[in-house]
């Protein structure tokens, strides 16, 4: 609501993911600035939100669906026209390629589009009089209240609008925070979100979430936390909440997504999915596999191919023809990449890929480590980084035992050519996570699909049909009759 342009406070800092020489020697760019928001700030973007839900009887969430449809249509054309700013400073901000750049600023659109026919579609079926044992009832769907949304730092416009734009369209409002990189690009869509939305119901704010989103929460006003982050930081927040049985949360979490690659598989194929699963945007996403378990008669040849074909990758700045790898944004990544390696390499590990692990200005050249076991930190825990440990198998018994064991559920990747093989390990994998991917990496899209998991992997269901359903509530308008 203007308060963004009228700052007068503190500033910080915005670093570029990208090492430049500005006369300094090699250090990252300063790309600009963003308010350094304080406990204060929050809590009037959270009186803001409040004020505008007004128990239901705000502007907005009485606002007929059509119009609120409208309202978020105007949104994403405006949204089209930041295009090109907004691809610049995904790849300056998160380093993300250019290629993928365009690709999430694209789906993000399209999710918005496929979010109001969907909503259209749920609301002609759902006004239908329903009748039963003489009682007419009319559906329709409420709002919840205030929605706390926070975003992840790898995906700052999918991963935030697929929470962001479904709490908007059901009539909630909302207390913005996005992650501490990826902030900037939001500027260029400032002014949509202050002409298509009325006052108060979109409400952003800079800075750390123990500063702003922790006194929030405190408060009991915040109905919803949408969060797709750590489950560390879901947890706490949670807990902060006065009433937490009547907070509803749309969680989107960590995963160590593994591949099991069999026997029988395609090799070829096993080795090239595997590859771009562990490492696209540099293995920084959460459906990335982050552990590769072989199967023995196959491992050396695995390695072998795996290792040749991750040299023939490209990388280089995110602008740069085809390149895959790419700076990274967290400046205490590389440490703590080498972290696992060292740990690794002491119970027994070797880094086998040429310039595994190598740092060059915030480059890190990806490691491949073989063999891992389950001493390794590596083995348990969420990289979300240019590390790849692979693991011998000789009973698949052993990765089954991995996913079951596991703290996380989301995805597994599976590679056999036979039906045989594959038929009863789906069936045992679907009641350990929420997606088997058959001879292909594990990933989320298309975003029109349920996007879930088990453990602490998520809570509630995204895509554009459920989110609809996770940010809103049933109520029935019902009467007697004949
Ligand atoms: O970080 C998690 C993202 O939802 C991953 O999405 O599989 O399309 O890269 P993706």
């Amino acid at each position: 609501n203007g308060v963004l342009r009228k700052w007068t406070g503190e500033t910080s800092k915005v670093y570029s993911s990208i090492f430049t020489d500005e006369g300094n020697g090699l250090e990252r760019k300063v790309i600009g600035t963003i308010p350094n928001m304080q406990e204060q700030n929050a809590f009037e973007a959270l009186d803001a939100a409040y004020a505008a839900y007004d128990y239901g009887r705000g502007e907005w969430p009485t606002m007929k669906v059509e119009d609120r449809i409208n309202c978020v249509e105007n949104f994403a054309k405006m949204m089209v026209e930041t295009r090109d700013e907004v691809v610049k400073l995904l790849m300056w901000e998160i380093g993300k390629d250019y290629a993928s750049s365009c690709k999430e600023f694209d789906r993000t659109v399209e999710y918005i589009y496929d979010t109001i026919e969907d909503l259209k579609k749920s609301d002609r079926e759902d006004s239908n009089l329903k009748k039963h044992s003489g009682i007419y009832a009319q559906i329709r769907r409420g709002p919840l209240g205030v929605v706390l949304c926070m975003g992840p730092y790898n995906y700052p416009l999918n991963e935030t609008f697929c929470l962001l734009i479904p709490a908007l369209i059901m009539g909630n409002t909302t207390v913005f925070k996005p992650a501490k990189y990826g902030v900037l690009l939001l500027s260029p869509l400032l002014d949509a979100f202050q002409k298509c939305f009325p006052k108060g119901v979109v409400n952003l704010i800079y800075g750390r979430g123990r500063v702003l989103a922790t006194p929030i929460m405190k408060t009991g006003k915040v109905d919803v936390l949408a969060l797709i982050g750590n489950s560390k930081s879901a947890n706490a927040l949670q807990h902060l909440h006065p009433k937490q049985n009547r907070l509803r949360l749309v969680l989107g979490l960590e995963a160590k997504n593994p591949a099991i690659v069999l026997p029988d598989c395609d090799l070829d194929l096993a080795v090239q999915e595997c590859l771009l699963g562990s490492l696209s945007y540099n293995g920084q996403r959460c459906t990335a596999l982050k552990v590769l378990f072989v199967h023995q008669d196959i491992i050396e040849e695995f390695n072998k191919k795996y290792v040749k074909a991750l040299s023939q990758l490209k990388y280089g700045l995110p602008w740069e023809e085809g390149v895959k790898l790419t700076p990274l944004p967290e400046a205490g990544k590389p440490a703590y990449i080498h972290e696992l390696i060292d740990d690794a390499v002491a119970n027994g590990a070797k880094v086998i890929n040429e310039n595994g692990g190598e740092v060059v200005e915030s480059f890190v050249f990806p490691a491949v480590m073989y063999p891992v076991n389950e001493k390794m930190r590596v083995y348990h825990e969420e990289q979300f980084g240019p590390i790849v440990p692979i693991v011998a198998f000789d009973d698949v018994s052993s990765p089954l035992d991995y996913v079951s064991e596991s703290n996380y559920g989301q995805q597994v990747s599976l590679f056999s050519e036979s039906a045989n093989t594959l038929a009863p390990l789906i069936d045992m994998l679907v009641n350990q996570v929420c997606r088997v991917n058959i001879n292909s990496q594990c990933q989320r899209g298309p975003d029109v699909f349920p996007f879930v998991g088990r453990k602490d992997s998520a809570v509630s269901t995204l895509s554009v049909h459920d989110a609809i359903r996770s940010f809103s509530i049933r109520t029935l308008v019902a009467f007697k009759g004949t």
